[in-house]
């Protein structure tokens, strides 16, 4: 009896112990921002079950079945209640989502002209009245924009937005829209702070792991529409019969979700896989290699994107290994890939200083020359500034430089060097500094984000991409709000004059909570947290003084023998005289490679903004500015200033104790505690090492 009664006890321990188990895995961030948790209001459910009866799908093409699934589960979830899917409107509520070629009702509820308007990936939302029922409905040219429509629809409800009098026309402005996973074959991660990569190679073909499919839901979900699925530093192994095999099983389950992939390729891979002795661009059997290889390609990969590349830099093999150029080395793929609709992203990111002793006017100066000669079908990616993603650059001069190239603006997602993934930084508002700025290409009014749209020079193709941060840790991204960022990306992507605030409310309502008070602090803790990282580590202009290799903490002392450009010295530029690096047209002469006015404004520091003063300039330490400090005083007060926003966040977190779910809400107080002792670290290194040559070494409070 009694060992029946412990072994009772026991099994009941065991259950509440799997229970609480259960229910926090369901808060642990694998869901990322698609948590369809039941609404709690009465008033806002009745509403939602009012408007939502059922789900009317007359398609059954493999997209149109992730569409269903997902309603399915996502209005089930969010109202609480099983919501039946049929095949006609039998009552009041009911959510149409087709085609209007392959559903007979949105033929009769959505006009062939109107929906011309949004193209393949476009769609439209209507509340209307039907046979006498109301209806809404979501239609579609494609069945991916169905998707797109289906998920925006679930959007509005997570966010708690109402139903009532929908009329919602939207589509993408860039046409493709990607994420680039830095994954090395053998499941590392360059740059990558969220664990190991997503990708089993070495279990696939054979094993098809369950993330691949949550993955394709959350870009979808955002409109991500294309993955490079491997490590710009590149392994030829990827095009060989063995990878193109495993990749095509990605792409097999990545296909119903509108999401196309593409390889990293390594320009040495005729040789290195082909036997060839060559890998000159102009030699036609290393040409017909590539052709081959592209037929071999899109026999099993029929929608393969197309390639990316990083040519002759940071060891890296290219054309110019043989004497030829990049448009040599870019048009020779291109052509390989063109006659399956294929594309070819050339990066920009090259820096020989050999060309110019600026590392920030090296790309400019090899790519210009070339503008024109690339073939339609390449884009010149760059990086979003003329270094290397620093937590703030202006933004990088190709881009109003270039009018015959399809530009594509690289980002980057994971935080290399804003405090991977162990602090809070929302890199919208950084994304949206560089898309919103004038390049005054065409006079006023030629934003980055029109030439990347392909707007302002009127290219055919279009695209964005992200550096990804996506890991294999369970929530994914390793902080879980660096989940934002990715989420962030995407919408940009999609439409790149939705605000940063927006996005940031859209996210905070659909991962963490609709409270108001949640919604409110949240949101403005991440608006405020970019700018505080910029103050912390890199305040006024300066960059690139993070710690040698990792870029993780700060290193304003390292110097580097080998490469001078690869030390921090190189780019502060601080002595007795001052800090900065002189690009003005006295120095390096940078700023001339900006359009008028921009080049004459940041040409002289009296007219220069603040946030790119040592950017541009060498100053003085005592250098008197507008705010009426001197220049040292201002750099300390930054320093300072980018601390007490992390403080900030800290107590702001701290109040919502309570109202978040105990797992994720720890994970970030423990990240928000380390974030301040590595802001506290910035600025004392920092301020100690500019302070020897300022001579006012100060006392601070911690
Ligand atoms: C940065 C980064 C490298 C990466 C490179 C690139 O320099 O530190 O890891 O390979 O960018 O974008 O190619």
């Amino acid at each position: 009896m009694n060992l029946l009664r412990s072994y009772r006890i026991k099994l009941l321990l065991w259950m509440i112990v799997l229970f609480f188990t259960e229910t926090l895995r369901a808060e642990d961030g694998y869901q990322l921002w698609l948590r369809y948790n039941e609404i709690s209001q009465p008033e806002l459910l009745s509403h939602y079950r009012e408007h939502i009866t059922q789900i009317v799908i007359q398609e059954s093409s493999p997209t149109f079945q992730a569409v269903q699934e997902e309603l399915r589960k996502g209005l089930s979830g969010l109202l609480g209640e099983e919501i039946p899917v049929a095949s006609s409107v039998s009552q009041d509520g009911a959510v149409v989502v087709g085609t209007l070629e392959q559903s007979s009702i949105v033929r009769k509820l959505a006009g062939a002209s109107e929906l011309e308007s949004v193209g393949a990936d476009g769609f439209i939302i209507r509340s209307l009245r039907w046979d006498n029922r109301t209806v809404t409905v979501i239609a579609a040219n494609q069945p991916k924009g169905a998707l797109y429509g289906a998920f925006h629809f679930l959007r509005l409800i997570q966010t708690q937005q109402s139903l009532d009098k929908l009329s919602i026309q939207q589509k993408p402005r860039i046409q493709k829209r990607l994420l680039n996973h830095w994954d090395n074959l053998n499941g590392s991660v360059e740059r990558g702070y969220a664990g190991r990569s997503i990708w089993k190679w070495n279990e696939l073909p054979e094993r098809i792991d369950a993330r691949y499919k949550d993955y394709a839901r959350a870009n979808a979900s955002i409109g991500i529409n294309g993955a490079v699925l491997n490590n710009v530093n590149s392994q030829a192994a990827i095009l060989t019969k063995e990878y193109i095999e495993k990749a095509a099983v990605i792409a097999n389950v990545l296909r119903p979700y509108g999401i196309q992939i593409y390889f990293s390729i390594k320009f040495t891979s005729p040789m290195e896989i082909g036997g060839l002795p060559t890998a000159d661009p102009l030699n036609p059997s290393v040409r017909q290699w590539w052709k081959e290889k592209a037929k071999e390609i899109y026999q099993q990969i029929p929608d393969f994107g197309g390639y990316l590349v990083k040519a002759y830099s940071e060891g890296q093999p290219g054309p110019q290994n043989y004497g030829r150029s990049h448009a040599d080395g870019a048009n020779m793929l291109a052509e390989a890939l063109e006659p399956y609709g294929g594309t070819v992203s050339w990066r920009s990111f090259v820096y020989d200083i050999s060309i110019d002793p600026d590392r920030a006017k090296c790309a400019y100066l090899e790519f210009v020359p070339l503008d024109g000669d690339f073939a339609s079908n390449v884009f010149i990616q760059n990086k979003n500034g003329p270094i290397d993603f620093q937590p703030r650059e202006p933004f990088n001069p190709l881009f109003g430089a270039m009018p015959k190239t399809a530009l594509m603006i690289e980002f980057q997602i994971t935080q290399e060097y804003t405090g991977q993934a162990k602090h809070l930084v929302y890199l919208a508002p950084l994304w949206k500094e560089v898309l919103d700025s004038d390049t005054y290409a065409y006079g006023p009014g030629t934003l980055v984000a029109d030439i990347v749209d392909g707007t302002a020079d009127k290219h055919a193709i279009s695209g964005i991409a992200g550096v990804s941060g996506i890991g294999s840790d369970r929530n994914w991204s390793g902080h879980h709000f660096s989940q934002a960022n990715w989420y962030a990306f995407g919408r940009l992507a999609w439409d790149t004059s939705l605000s940063s605030e927006q996005i940031a409310e859209e996210w905070t309502r659909m991962t963490w909570s609709n409270d108001p008070k949640v919604v409110n602090l949240i949101k403005k803790m991440m608006m405020g947290s970019w700018e505080a990282c910029v103050d912390y580590m890199t305040p006024m202009g300066l960059h690139h003084i993070m710690a040698a290799g990792h870029h993780y903490g700060p290193q304003p002392d390292y110097v580097n023998r080998r490469r001078i450009d690869w030390g921090s010295t190189y780019y502060h530029r601080a002595d007795a005289n001052g800090i900065g690096f002189d690009r003005s047209e006295t120095g390096s002469n940078a700023v001339s490679q900006y359009h008028q006015p921009l080049c004459r404004i940041w040409n002289s520091p009296k007219t220069c903004p603040e946030k790119y003063l040592l950017w541009f300039h060498h100053l003085p330490w005592d250098y008197p500015l507008e705010s009426g400090s001197t220049l040292w005083e201002r750099l300390k007060f930054h320093y300072q200033k980018g601390v007490d926003y992390v403080i900030l966040m800290q107590k702001e977190w701290d109040s919502l104790q309570g109202k978040i779910d105990p797992e994720r809400f720890e994970h970030v107080q423990n990240r928000l505690n380390m974030q301040k002792e590595n802001a506290l670290l910035w600025r004392d290194v920092c301020l100690k090492y500019f302070g020897r040559f300022a001579e006012k070494e100060e006392k601070r409070e911690p």
